[in-house]
């Protein structure tokens, strides 16, 4: 049975979102720039794309900025503001806890001077008010938290978070990567109380290499990509059409039935959370109770993840051991700023659901990773005895 269950990595394209990218590819192809008629025609399907992401954010359509992918976004967010209010001051606030996307983007500018502070986070992978509380200050010029952790599934509490900025200075821009959250958790950026928002095609069932960032009505960011002024200026370049048609049409899918499909997405989820507690012994679940429906993470003591992982392949079962990014390296910096033991980091396994899981495929995960786990802890029991 083909179970993939790393859905947080990326996402099988919708044969629809595939069918539009094919004919704006080989039929609609103008370049929305051109002013004939098939420039036209592209640029209608620009429009209607952009109105597509806006609404399900609740934004404008003149607040939504097509890019290459979440990473993108998070880069042109930190580059954009630090660019342009640098002379403001020099503090950046985010997690530790963040993607490499922001992470790393935050060492290039502490290396040019700004004074990042990465807030710690508790067990369940979400912080303390009262750290960030310590950390604002007057002439911080950017407070970036993700919504949903992509290791551990936790959400963070951005709306309390809008709420302790703008007690010390109203001004102060608000970012979220909301890569893991969007069309699982509501996005409507008034409600979340956000300034920018970072969002990627590819964990919705559109293609690999789109994204778009929202950015507030008004709030002027320097762009980092100059030439011939598309997305108003703001992100230059030939509008990757196909994949921009495609990602509306993943919206457009996905807002249908989003109610019903996250019901599913976290019964599923909970099934094998539950089948995992009682099928398994000596396991910790590290995702919080009360995280997103796609991500469950849990240890399997005694074990390494990464050697369940390849057992489980073999069963055409698919997880992973972290985020698909870090998971080469060694330790997730996730479950390490969790405060888990190495032996809870090692044997640590992300399943990550989609619509398209069930609870019999479920039921085969967890008999075929019992059986794992299980010749796992006996190989390596008979190794220490040696
Ligand atoms: C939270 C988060 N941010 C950013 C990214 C990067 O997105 P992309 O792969 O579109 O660059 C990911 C991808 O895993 C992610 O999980």
């Amino acid at each position: 049975m083909f179970v993939y269950l790393d859905n947080s990595a990326t996402t099988q394209v919708r044969p629809e979102v595939a069918q539009i990218m094919a004919k704006t590819m080989t039929e609609d192809f103008g370049n929305p720039s051109s002013l004939h008629r098939m420039g036209v025609n592209a640029e209608k399907i620009l429009k209607k794309a952009r109105a597509q992401v806006a609404a399900a954010l609740n934004a404008s359509p003149d607040e939504v900025f097509f890019t290459s992918c979440g990473t993108e976004s998070d880069a042109t967010v930190l580059r954009g503001v630090w660019e342009s209010r640098k002379k403001q001051g020099r503090r950046i606030i985010t997690t530790a806890v963040e993607h490499p996307a922001i992470l790393r983007s935050c060492e290039a500018l502490a290396r040019e001077g700004a004074d990042v502070i990465y807030l710690p986070v508790n067990r369940d992978c979400t912080f303390d008010t009262d750290a960030l509380r310590a950390a604002l200050t007057p002439d911080t010029i950017l407070v970036s938290v993700m919504h949903v952790n992509n290791e551990a599934g936790s959400i963070m509490p951005l709306a309390q978070i809008r709420r302790e900025i703008d007690k010390v200075n109203k001004g102060i821009l608000f970012h979220t990567d909301a890569v893991q959250s969007f069309e699982k958790l509501d996005t409507d950026v008034h409600r979340l109380g956000v300034d920018m928002l970072s969002l990627s095609g590819h964990k919705i069932h559109a293609c690999k290499g789109i994204g778009a960032l929202y950015v507030k009505k008004g709030l002027y960011i320097q762009p980092f990509m100059l030439g011939g002024g598309q997305e108003s200026g703001f992100r230059s370049g030939t509008e990757n059409l196909p994949a921009i048609a495609g990602l509306g049409e993943a919206v457009r899918l996905a807002e249908a039935n989003k109610a019903e499909r996250i019901a599913h997405i976290a019964d599923v989820r909970n099934y094998l959370k539950q089948l995992l507690m009682e099928n398994i012994e000596n396991i910790t679940v590290n995702s919080p109770e009360d995280g997103v429906c796609s991500v469950l993470n849990v240890s399997f003591l005694g074990c390494r993840g990464e050697v369940l992982l390849h057992t489980l392949e073999q069963d055409e079962i698919y997880v992973s051991t972290g985020s698909a990014c870090s998971s080469h390296k060694k330790g997730s910096h996730v479950l390490t700023a969790m405060g888990l033991t190495d032996e809870q980091i090692e044997g640590a396994i992300r399943f990550s659901f989609c619509e398209d899981n069930t609870r019999e495929q479920m039921d085969f995960v967890c008999e075929k990773l019992k059986a794992a786990v299980a010749s796992q802890r006996r190989l390596r029991s008979a190794f220490k005895r040696k």
